[in-house]
């Protein structure tokens, strides 16, 4: 397969070549919004980030994502060196100053900051945290359902680093993906230590069953947001779900699958491995889901 696709992938919009982009404090044409080449960001990939969506006005789940980063900014002894107050005024600044008032995504970055020397200990860094808010315009657009391919790389063990971090790094799943498109996938579908069904690169992944909607139990995944959002938006409405352990047998036989995440809500799959996933459309159940979803991004 050639055409290759991604749940990340949006209309042309010919407006994000002139959006302002915040960095640190200022907000910069495209063209001037840099960081240093010393930034533990980019050096290292050491740092954290949240992706938000803006939706007819309002920045979805917006208190979700603010505990997400801070504590994740915790767990690595980042000092993002600003209240939630002043993170989320910084959001609505670059909004303001780029008049956006829905269909908007915002990319919201924090690294160690800039380091003394070009080397791995994170005393180096000792300027403070750079923090960047790149927003662009944003139209999810998926031309047909994803396709996916079990790929060797692993979800690890929280020892390691821990696959519910949002972190700068993405190695892992950037190569699972590259492994994906290898085996002519868009994306990959991404096992835990024990060999069960866990996520995607970049997206958390349910199957559907018999009317009954199963995800991971989330011990190696991301504690994606639109993730609890579906597991509670089915208690809500008496639809079975579970967060239990699953192999590729019970997902090849899936009924339906979908991926969910903050950029494109619910995402159908329509085959894994080159096994076809129910019609290899979009099935009822994830329609409904995202009907709700949808509801309550109003609401
Ligand atoms: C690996 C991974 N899984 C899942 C998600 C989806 O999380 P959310 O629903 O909070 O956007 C993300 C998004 O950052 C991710 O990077």
């Amino acid at each position: 397969m050639t055409d290759h696709v991604s749940t990340h992938q949006a209309e042309e919009d010919a407006r994000n070549e002139n959006i302002l982009i915040w960095v640190d404090g200022a907000l910069k044409p495209k063209p001037q919004a840099v960081v240093s080449v010393y930034d533990s960001g980019f050096m290292l990939g050491d740092g954290v980030w949240e992706g938000l969506r803006l939706y007819d006005g309002r920045w979805a789940f917006m208190d979700d994502h603010m505990d997400r980063l801070f504590e994740a900014a915790k767990a690595i002894d980042l000092d993002i060196g600003r209240t939630r107050e002043q993170v989320i005024s910084a959001l609505f600044e670059t909004q303001k100053a780029n008049g956006m008032t829905t269909d908007a995504h915002a990319r919201l970055m924090v690294t160690r900051g800039v380091k003394t020397r070009p080397f791995q200990h994170p005393r180096l860094s000792q300027q403070g945290p750079t923090m960047v808010i790149i927003m662009e315009h944003s139209r999810p657009k998926l031309p047909r359902p994803i396709t996916l391919a079990t790929v060797p790389h692993l979800r690890g063990l929280p020892m390691t680093q821990d696959p519910k971090l949002n972190s700068h790094s993405k190695l892992n799943c950037i190569l699972a993906c590259i492994a994906a498109q290898k085996a002519g996938a868009d994306e990959a579908l991404m096992l835990d230590i024990h060999g069960f069904v866990n996520t995607t690169n970049a997206c958390n992944f349910f199957i559907v069953r018999k009317g009954a909607v199963w995800t991971s139990t989330g011990d190696y995944c991301m504690n994606g947001i639109t993730r609890q959002k579906v597991i509670d938006l089915c208690r809500a409405n008496g639809i079975p779900v579970f967060e239990r352990n699953f192999s590729l047998v019970d997902t090849y036989g899936a009924d339906e699958a979908f991926l969910t995440g903050t950029f494109g809500a619910q995402t159908p799959v329509g085959s894994i491995d080159g096994r076809q996933i129910g019609t290899g459309q979009m099935g009822p159940m994830t329609e409904r889901l995202r009907a709700l979803y949808k509801d309550l991004v109003r609401a």
